[in-house]
């Protein structure tokens, strides 16, 4: 989607459609007001049939009304005014957004971003616009036969008008970010429902490939199975050996900051199918699994929104990847590896796979020497018992981090929430035989489990997301959610001072 901010006298604004914000009792926005004015009260007229009232949800599209200059008028009702949130703001760009992909026009002007909402500023609400305009883009449809959702004469180009003519560079800023963290999404989202049949490791790592292509900034390296055998990861490799797709470990190097600038690192779980292994985890629902690798996904998606914004920062992704199958040569309950750090582990259950993956990917990234690691990871069941689908688990060693996190989740609706990481919590991972279990037993899935990766970054500031609850829907709308790119974004939005 293309997007350009204007500001000035919206009456001469020539347009195939223009998009004017209704509140409740039929009560006219700023824009509204001025275009009523200039077509002699028709607007108001119209109103007073009674077809629409202004309800959240409710729309009215207008044509060729005298003294206008648009071809269209879309009406979208925002419900009241006084009560108009970030939330209502969302939901009526993506009916008007919805709308005009099943109309003729392909190009609007949305006078939305002009409107109130209660602790937003221009940049967030200019933001918000961009990000819910090209997210409804977004189609899950691209394996089947028939794009029957797909619309014939979809919107390209958007003007946003503002009122206030000196923000016009800020807001112009906001809808870029908008924009390029929605395409990150929908990357995430794209990788999330391809099948486990097609999004194997060897097809993320191509995906990773891809992205550099064209993209100076950003280096791909892939390490196949015989370097991370030289490399000590044991552990990782132990869960791949049941796979007869090769593990890859996936390097992308973004290099947007100062030569000097200590690098933040996002490790990506990358499961692409997991069964559980030995510990086979039961029939139903058992597709949902291929979603395992949404956290490498989240990891896609934000280092192509940092290469479309430019972002002046270092950032290294790293996504190890493997799928979790049984086999006879897979790993076995009780089976003893060794992690490339040189710790022993204990694999109670094969199904706690995750972790495995995730301890050699985390020492390996020591040697970049980051200011932060972050992983995000659909990492245990426990989670969504705990959180549900509405916040992400965040753990961590740091409190700032901790902090910086939550805050960037608030911010870009996107939220997580802490659970404690309190050396209480440790000895439920003790084993007879090797230095660590990898399962805790019953009690704090989701606490024992960042225990467990605890152990691999004690030299590191490291925070933990668990997005087993957040990162995709189940039934009817099963589908990605592409959280949370916005989260990792706005982080890193925040972290370059360019968050409005
Ligand atoms: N990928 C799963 C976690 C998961 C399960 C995410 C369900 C979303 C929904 C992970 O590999 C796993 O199987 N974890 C086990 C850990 C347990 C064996 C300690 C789990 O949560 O059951
Ligand atoms: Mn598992
Ligand atoms: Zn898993």
């Amino acid at each position: 989607m293309h997007y350009i901010v204007k500001s000035g006298d919206i009456t001469q604004q020539k347009s195939a459609c223009t998009v004017i914000g209704i509140f409740s009792k039929c009560k006219l926005s700023a824009s509204a007001m001025a275009l009523d004015e200039a077509c002699n009260g028709q607007i108001s007229q119209i109103l007073k049939k009674g077809d629409m009232e202004g309800e959240s949800g409710q729309s009215l599209m207008l044509y060729d009304l005298p003294g206008l200059s648009c071809e269209r008028l879309l009406l979208i009702g925002c419900g009241k005014q006084s009560e108009l949130d970030a939330k209502g703001y969302q939901k009526a760009v993506t009916l008007a957004t919805e709308i005009l992909n099943e109309s003729r026009a392909t190009a609007a002007i949305y006078t939305l971003p002009e409107l109130e909402i209660a602790e937003c500023s221009l940049y967030q609400v200019v933001r918000d616009t961009a990000l819910s305009a090209t997210a409804s883009h977004y189609r899950a449809d691209r394996l089947k036969s028939e794009k029957k959702d797909e619309p014939k004469h979809p919107l390209k180009k958007i003007i946003l008008f503002i009122s206030d003519s000196k923000q016009i560079k800020l807001a112009q800023q906001a809808a870029n970010h908008g924009n390029a963290i929605a395409n990150g999404i929908s990357l995430a989202k794209e990788l999330g429902d391809l099948p486990g049949n097609i999004c194997t490791p060897t097809h993320l790592a191509d995906r990773a490939t891809e992205l550099a292509k064209g993209a100076s900034k950003l280096k791909v390296d892939i390490l196949e199975e015989k370097q991370m055998e030289k490399l000590g990861m044991g552990s990782l490799l132990s869960v791949s050996k049941g796979s007869r797709q090769p593990a890859k470990l996936i390097i992308m190097n973004y290099t947007g900051g100062k030569k000097d600038q200590k690098p933040v690192v996002l490790v990506g779980k990358g499961l692409t199918f997991d069964a559980g292994g030995i510990s086979l985890k039961p029939s139903p629902g058992m597709d949902e699994m291929k979603y395992d690798m949404c956290g490498a996904a989240s990891v896609f998606g934000t280092l192509q929104a940092c290469v479309e914004l430019g972002l002046p920062i270092n950032l290294i992704g790293v996504v190890p990847s493997s799928e979790n199958l049984p086999d006879g040569d897979a790993n076995k309950p009780g089976d003893i590896v060794t992690s490339m750090q040189g710790l022993t582990i204990e694999i109670l259950n094969t199904d706690a796979e995750g972790r495995l993956i995730l301890c050699d990917a985390l020492t390996y990234s020591e040697r970049f020497e980051p200011d932060v690691v972050v992983d995000i990871a659909t990492l245990t069941g426990a989670c969504v018992v705990a959180l549900g689908s509405h916040a992400t688990g965040l753990l961590s060693n740091n409190d700032a981090l901790a902090d910086e996190l939550l805050d960037a989740g608030q911010h870009a609706n996107d939220k997580a929430w802490r659970l404690p990481l309190w050396d209480e919590y440790q000895p439920q991972l003790d084993s007879n035989f090797a230095d660590i279990a990898n399962i805790g037993g019953k009690e704090a899935g989701t606490i024992t489990a960042a225990c467990f990766l605890s152990r691999f970054t004690k030299k590191m500031k490291w925070a933990h997301l668990d997005i087993a609850g957040t990162a995709w829907n189940s039934g009817k709308s099963k589908g990605a959610t592409g959280r949370p790119v916005s989260l990792l974004t706005q982080f890193l939005l925040k972290r370059c001072g360019l968050d409005g």
